[in-house]
């Protein structure tokens, strides 16, 4: 397995296997590698002839008052774990590498990063997609792989690479679960034994919501107090809880097969997210 740091050694090397005819696969990450993350490598060594792990905490996604320094870290773990998966190189830059001291260009993405995350997590997907575009220009994938756990994050992808014709193939892969039900989340490490507990009526909540939609009731409000009601239950604090149309992210007052139920809380000072496709 390659291990590279330099972003334009990175970026050679993939554009010569490209010119070999080789196809790349990206999986970008944050590191604190978990099953979830697994489940994306898996798919990209399996389907893809080089597969590529990015692995780097982005400052710019962070707000100044988020978990940035504290944010789960674990490189050896992270290495191993690609290792043992096949990976063939994990691309892991620091942070004075991928951001010049002047860089004055970000990339905005401007409807679907309004509501949902991006009403409360300011600049927060502006970082997500200038670190991303940035990954896209120095690994050079044909396809890269995300997790529908963060679900509007994926739209907005998508969305970017349309908008700006990144030349890739943007997969998203489901979501994956402990056997309790919670999703899985680097940030799940910051929960108590009993907030993890309380944490798992998040994901009960939307079965539940999911469930009354499948027994008829199709009323959004309806739906959305279900949800509200288990959650405060377990005097979870909402972000928010909406239901909203699949590509657009507009939020839906009769609820349709292929919209998606999507909610945010704070159990304790962890922020999780989670959301259920109808
Ligand atoms: O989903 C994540 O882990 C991050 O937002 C990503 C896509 C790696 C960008 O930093």
């Amino acid at each position: 397995m390659r291990i590279f740091k330099d972003p334009e050694t990175m970026q050679c090397w993939a554009l010569e296997q490209r010119v070999a005819g080789q196809i790349i696969g990206l999986v970008p990450t944050m590191g604190y590698l978990h099953d979830g993350h697994l489940s994306l490598i898996k798919t990209a060594t399996r389907e893809c002839d080089i597969a590529v792990v990015s692995i780097f905490v982005n400052p710019t996604q962070f707000g100044p008052n988020e978990d940035f320094g504290r944010y789960p870290r674990d490189s050896d773990g992270d290495l191993t774990m690609c290792e043992e998966h096949g990976v063939d190189v994990v691309f892991m830059p620091d942070a004075d590498a991928m951001y010049a001291q002047d860089a004055s260009v970000y990339v905005m993405e401007n409807r679907l990063a309004r509501n949902l995350c991006g009403a409360s997590r300011q600049n927060h997907f502006s970082g997500v997609c200038t670190v991303v575009a940035k990954l896209f220009n120095i690994v050079q994938p044909h396809e890269a792989f995300f997790g529908q756990k963060d679900y509007q994050q994926a739209a907005i992808i998508r969305r970017m690479v349309c908008d700006l014709n990144f030349a890739i193939d943007i997969r998203v892969l489901p979501i994956v679960r402990g056997r309790d039900g919670l999703a899985l989340s680097s940030r799940n490490i910051y929960l108590s034994p009993d907030e993890h507990q309380r944490a798992l009526a998040l994901n009960r909540s939307l079965q539940q919501a999911y469930e009354l939609f499948f027994a008829g009731e199709n009323r959004a409000s309806v739906l959305k107090q279900s949800i509200r009601e288990l959650l405060e239950a377990e005097g979870l604090k909402i972000d928010y809880v909406e239901i909203v149309n699949g590509e657009t992210l507009v939020a839906v007052s009769d609820v349709e097969m292929g919209n998606v139920i999507l909610a945010a809380v704070y159990c304790g000072k962890t922020r999780l997210i989670d959301n259920c496709i109808v």
